[in-house]
């Protein structure tokens, strides 16, 4: 096939402008571009609802590349073939699946209770710090239950790892080489596998292999059998710090939302007022009684998709919405601009979260929801994140009314590079009346 058709490209410079403001030229692109613009050659930009779940979906043609955050520790093995990834996707999604979910409720509501409860009042607070703290005990307690405490300081050092690497550095270091961001991500590695295989020994010895996630991976698949343990330990760094990373950026959105919303925050406040006074006694049914917080919460996610740039390579020559994308080019999923098309959402920029309840349907029309992505590669803990960030919700509007520090400084500061975050954020909690 020779070079056909391009898409269009932002007219002055656009990588520059990229590099300075990457929401700002997005927007730019899907405007004046439309629906997949290059942003350099070889880079091109799926701006909207088709091509994005168009891309997503067809994993052959532009598949994901495997994470780089916590590559296995044992190599010799190489990489995972389909049929060992696909083993280890179901052992995480009997954990990690929506009626899983729904029965562990109980365990996740104290943890967000406790939260507000230790939010200091009337004073400015950054929040995002204690967010993460919150939900990085959910998130080991559902994966580890008795076993979580041990765990949660190293999970906190995986994330730390996390963040050290996804500094912005002047270079682009060859993935071989050892860096000091990457020795150190190895050396959290290592102590968390280090202390989570006892864990995952003595379970096996004793054939108490625990109801929590760990306990649903540990048991063997009727079409795969039990998953080697080495696979288990490779795979749970990375899903430990994504029990808390994404959501917590999430949090911190939401939690802006609230203040920014009072009649908003109110509304939730009332759903929240039917929540059980002991959290523990909390259950699936009183999430779904929670309507308005889950459309809040997804509304939010919709506005301001933590994970806005997802990224794909294409294996061969292809076609996308009608233009030839090379093979080895970058393709740019874009659920930021996707969410905000006025073919897909009525008054797109407007914080709405009524849209979600006036047509539940939507969240499944193909593109109009990619804030968990879509397709093989979509999240596994969509569940787990929407339970813990309504509950987050609920309670913390149940007990406050949160608002903005006064004056002229910004509250936050908008940061695109490692995901779409509030950084900085600081708010204001007064117990309600
Ligand atoms: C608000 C919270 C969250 C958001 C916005 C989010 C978003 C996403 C997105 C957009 C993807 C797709 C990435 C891509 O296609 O390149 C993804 C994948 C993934 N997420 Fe989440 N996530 C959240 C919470 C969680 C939680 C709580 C877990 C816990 C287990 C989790 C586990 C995963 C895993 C394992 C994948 C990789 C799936 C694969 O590559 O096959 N996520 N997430």
């Amino acid at each position: 096939m020779g070079r056909t058709n391009e898409p269009p490209r932002l007219p002055d410079g656009s990588f520059a402008a990229w590099s300075r403001d990457r929401l700002a030229t997005a927007r730019r692109g899907a405007d004046e571009c439309g629906d997949v613009w290059l942003l350099e050659p070889g880079v091109y930009v799926a701006a909207a609802a088709g091509p994005c779940e168009d891309v997503l979906r067809r994993a052959q043609d532009f598949p994901k590349a495997p994470s780089p955050l916590f590559p296995p520790l044992k190599r010799s093995s190489g990489a995972p073939t389909p049929e060992e990834r696909a083993h280890a996707h179901a052992a995480r999604m009997r954990g990690l699946r929506p009626q899983a979910v729904a029965a562990r409720i109980g365990e996740i509501a104290p943890s967000t209770a406790r939260f507000t409860d230790q939010w200091p009042t009337d004073q400015d607070v950054e929040v995002l710090p204690q967010v993460r703290h919150a939900l990085a005990e959910i998130g080991v307690r559902y994966l580890y239950s008795e076993d979580a405490p041990s765990l949660l300081p190293l999970a906190s050092q995986l994330f730390m790892a996390r963040e050290v690497l996804a500094r912005p550095s002047r270079w682009v270091w060859p993935r071989w080489m050892p860096t000091p961001a990457r020795r150190f991500r190895t050396r959290q590695q290592v102590a968390f596998t280090d202390a989570l295989r006892p864990v995952v020994r003595r379970r096996r010895s004793t054939g108490r292999l625990g109801d929590d996630m760990l306990g649903q991976m540990l048991r063997p698949s009727p079409r795969y059998g039990p998953l080697p343990d080495e696979v288990v330990l490779d795979t749970l760094p990375g899903i430990t710090v994504a029990t808390f990373e994404t959501p917590s950026r999430a949090a911190g959105w939401i939690l802006l939302h609230l203040a920014r919303y009072p009649r908003a925050e109110s509304r939730v406040a009332a759903e929240a007022a039917l929540l059980p006074a002991d959290p523990a006694a909390t259950t699936g049914a009183h999430l779904d009684g929670l309507p308005y917080t889950q459309a809040l919460v997804r509304e939010v996610l919709r506005l301001h998709p933590p994970s806005w740039l997802l990224t794909r390579h294409a294996t061969r020559q292809t076609q996308l919405a009608g233009y030839t994308i090379d093979a080895g080019s970058t393709v740019l999923v874009c659920p930021y601009t996707a969410h905000r098309d006025a073919r897909q959402h009525a008054e797109p920029d407007r914080f709405q979260p009524e849209r979600w309840l006036d047509d539940p349907g939507a969240a499944a029309r193909p593109g109009a929801f990619l804030s968990f992505g879509t397709g093989p590669h979509g999240c596994e803990g969509a569940a787990l994140a929407m339970a813990m960030l309504t509950l987050l919700t609920a309670q913390t509007a149940r007990r406050y009314h949160l608002s903005e520090p006064p004056g002229p400084e910004p509250a936050y500061q908008v940061t695109t590079f490692e995901g779409l975050t509030t950084a900085g954020l600081r708010l204001r909690a007064t117990p309600r009346g």
